[in-house]
C-alpha cells in the first residue's frame, strides 16, 4: 500500500515523541533511585574530604564551616575524639564541652544548663535511641568507610560516612535518604500523565507540521507527474529560500526548457512529415509525368516509324501515296514538336525562374487581331465567333504569355463547340482587373472534372481528345501563366455551354 510522505513524517515524529516519553519514564523508574544515591554519596565523600583538609584537631576553629556543610547537605555531622567523646555534633553543637551559643535556646537539650558550664554528659555514653541495621558497607579509601543503614524504629535509611581525622579523631556524617523509590514512582506517574498530554499536543503539532513541511514536495510531485504527461502548463509556486525552493525553480526551468524543446521537435517533425509528403507527391508526379510523356510520344513515333519504313520499302508506289505517307509523317512530327514545346513551356513556368516581361498593352487590339487570324479557320468549321469588347482596354502583363492563354482557351472552345457552334469572347472590367470570358456552346464539363482539368495530361474524355490530337497540357499552361501573373482563372458550366475566364491587371485611364 502506498503511504504518503506526509503520513510517514507524521508517524516518524509521533514515534520519536513516544520513544522519548518511554525512555524518560523507564529512566525515571529504573535509574532515579540509583542516581540519587550516587549523587548523595559523592556529596558525602567530597564534604568529608573537605572537613579532613580543614580539621586541625579543634572543631571550634571550623564550627561555621561544619554548620554550613551540615545544613546544606541536610546531614548530621559528628566528631569524636579517640576516647569516644563527642567533640562536635551538629545536633547539639558542643564545642569544647560547651554548647555553642549559636544554638537557639528552645533546642537546648538540658534546660537547666548554663551556656558557659560544661555539658553534663551522661556516662557511659547513652545507648543510641534507635536500632540501626547495617545494609551494606563500602570502603572508600584507607581511612573512610561508607555504610548504608536502616533505622528499624524510624524506618528510614541512612547513608553514614566514617572518616579518620587528624589526632585520631573520627568524623561521622549521617545523611537520611528520602524514600526515593516512592518518589520515583510518583515522578514516573506524573511523567506518564505529562507524556500522554505531550504526545497528544505533539501529535497535533506533528500532523500540521508534516502537512506544512511536505506540501512543497507534494506540489513538486504533482508538477513532475504532469510533466511526465507532457503537460508543461503547471508551474511550481513555492516561494522558499531553501533547497526545496531551489528545486522548485529548477523544475520550472526544466519544464520551460522541455516545453520549448518538445515544441521545436514537434514543429520540426511536422515540417519533416510535410517535406516527406511533398517529396512523395513530387516523386509520384514525376513518375506519372514520365509515363504520360512516353505514352503521348508512343503513337506519333509508331506512326512516323511505320510510314517511314513504308516509304523505304516502296510500299507506296505512286506519287500521291508517297505524298500521303510524307504528310502523315510531317503531321505526327508536328504533333510531337507541339508536345515538346508545351512541355518545355510548362517546365519553364513551373521552374520558379521564369521572368515575365510585363508591359501595358491594349487588350481590345490583341483580341481583334486574334479574331482576325481565326476568321478563315472558323469559317471552314462553320463556327460563329462573336467579340464583345470596348474600343480600348488597357491592361498590364506579359503580352506574349497572355496571348498564349487566349489561344489555348480559343483552341479548346473550337475543339469542344457543339450544337449552335458558337463562340463568344467578351471582357468585363472591374476595379483593378479586366476579366476575359471565352464561351462556347457545347456539352458541360462533369463537376468532378472541373478541378482536375488544370493538371497536366488530364483529359475528360480520352477518345474525344484523341480526335483533335490534344495532350491535356493547354489548361496547365494557362494555370501556370496566370499564377506567374498572380491573377485568377476559372471555368463554369452554363445551361448551353462552358465559359472559361482569366483576369489581367487593369491599367486605369488617367
Ligand atoms: N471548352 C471546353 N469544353 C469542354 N471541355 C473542355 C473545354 N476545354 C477543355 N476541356 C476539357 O479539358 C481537358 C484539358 O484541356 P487542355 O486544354 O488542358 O488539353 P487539350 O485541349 O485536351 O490538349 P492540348 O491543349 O494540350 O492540346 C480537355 O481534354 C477537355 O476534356
Ligand atoms: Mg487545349
Amino acid at each position: 500500500m502506498k503511504r504518503s510522505i506526509r503520513t510517514k513524517l507524521f508517524l516518524g515524529l509521533s514515534a520519536l515523541m513516544l520513544f522519548f516519553v518511554f525512555i524518560s519514564l523507564g529512566m525515571t523508574l529504573l535509574g532515579l533511585e540509583k542516581f540519587y544515591i550516587w549523587q548523595k554519596k559523592e556529596i558525602l565523600i567530597s564534604s568529608s574530604k573537605k572537613i579532613y583538609d580543614l580539621y586541625e584537631g579543634n572543631p571550634e576553629a571550623m564550627s561555621l564551616e561544619l554548620e554550613r556543610l551540615g545544613n546544606t547537605m541536610g546531614a548530621g555531622i559528628l566528631i569524636f575524639s579517640a576516647d569516644g567523646r563527642i567533640k562536635y555534633s551538629s545536633f547539639f553543637p558542643v564545642i569544647n564541652d560547651k554548647i555553642s551559643d549559636r544554638m537557639p535556646p528552645p533546642f537546648l537539650p538540658f534546660p537547666d544548663h548554663k551556656a558557659d558550664e560544661p555539658v553534663p554528659r551522661p556516662h557511659p555514653f547513652p545507648d543510641p535511641p534507635h536500632h540501626n541495621q547495617t545494609l551494606s558497607k563500602e570502603t572508600i579509601d584507607n581511612n573512610s568507610v561508607l555504610e548504608m543503614q536502616r533505622d528499624t524504629d524510624l524506618k528510614i535509611d541512612f547513608m553514614v560516612l566514617r572518616r579518620q581525622l587528624k589526632n585520631n579523631d573520627a568524623l561521622v556524617i549521617r545523611l537520611p535518604l528520602a524514600p526515593i523509590s516512592e518518589s520515583a514512582t510518583v515522578a514516573a506517574q506524573f511523567m506518564a500523565l505529562t507524556g500522554v498530554l505531550a504526545i497528544l499536543a505533539g501529535g497535533i503539532w506533528a500532523f500540521f507540521f508534516a502537512g506544512n513541511f511536505t506540501r512543497p514536495v507534494r506540489e513538486l510531485n504533482r508538477i513532475a507527474q504532469s510533466m511526465s504527461k507532457l503537460d508543461f502548463s503547471q508551474k511550481c509556486t513555492i516561494n522558499r529560500r531553501d533547497e526545496i525552493g531551489e528545486l522548485g525553480n529548477s523544475i520550472n526551468h526544466l519544464s520551460d526548457q522541455l516545453d520549448t524543446a518538445i515544441s521545436e521537435l514537434n514543429r520540426k517533425n511536422q515540417q519533416l512529415m510535410a517535406d516527406v509528403e511533398k517529396e512523395r507527391k513530387l516523386d509520384k508526379m514525376r513518375k506519372e509525368f514520365v509515363s504520360n510523356v512516353s505514352h503521348e510520344l508512343k503513337t506519333p513515333l509508331a506512326l512516323i516509324l511505320g510510314y517511314a519504313e513504308g516509304l523505304k520499302e516502296n510500299i507506296a508506289q505512286d506519287e500521291d501515296s508517297r505524298n500521303y505517307y510524307c504528310s502523315i509523317i510531317i503531321d505526327e512530327a508536328e504533333k510531337m514538336d507541339k508536345l515538346v514545346r508545351d512541355l518545355l513551356n510548362l517546365s519553364q513556368f513551373d521552374s520558379g525562374f521564369f521572368k515575365l516581361s510585363r508591359a501595358d498593352f491594349d487588350l481590345s487590339i490583341l483580341l481583334k487581331e486574334i479574331v482576325l487570324k481565326y476568321r478563315t479557320v472558323l469559317a471552314e468549321k462553320g463556327i460563329t465567333l462573336e467579340l464583345d469588347t470596348e474600343e480600348s482596354c488597357l491592361v498590364n502583363g506579359d503580352i506574349l504569355r497572355s496571348e498564349q492563354v487566349l489561344l489555348n482557351l480559343i483552341n479548346n472552345a473550337i475543339d469542344h463547340t457543339e450544337f449552335a457552334r458558337k463562340i463568344k469572347i467578351y471582357v468585363e472590367n472591374y476595379n483593378e482587373k479586366s476579366r476575359i470570358y471565352v464561351y462556347n456552346s457545347g456539352r458541360p464539363i462533369p463537376t468532378e472534372s472541373l478541378e482536375k482539368i488544370w493538371t497536366s495530361f488530364y483529359k475528360v474524355d480520352e477518345a474525344r481528345t484523341r480526335e483533335y490530337g490534344g495532350y491535356g497540357l493547354g489548361l496547365s499552361i494557362v494555370r501556370a501563366i496566370q499564377e506567374l501573373h498572380g491573377n485568377r482563372y476559372g471555368v463554369e458550366n452554363v445551361p448551353d455551354g462552358v465559359i472559361f475566364w482569366f483576369e489581367l491587371d487593369r491599367v486605369q485611364n488617367v
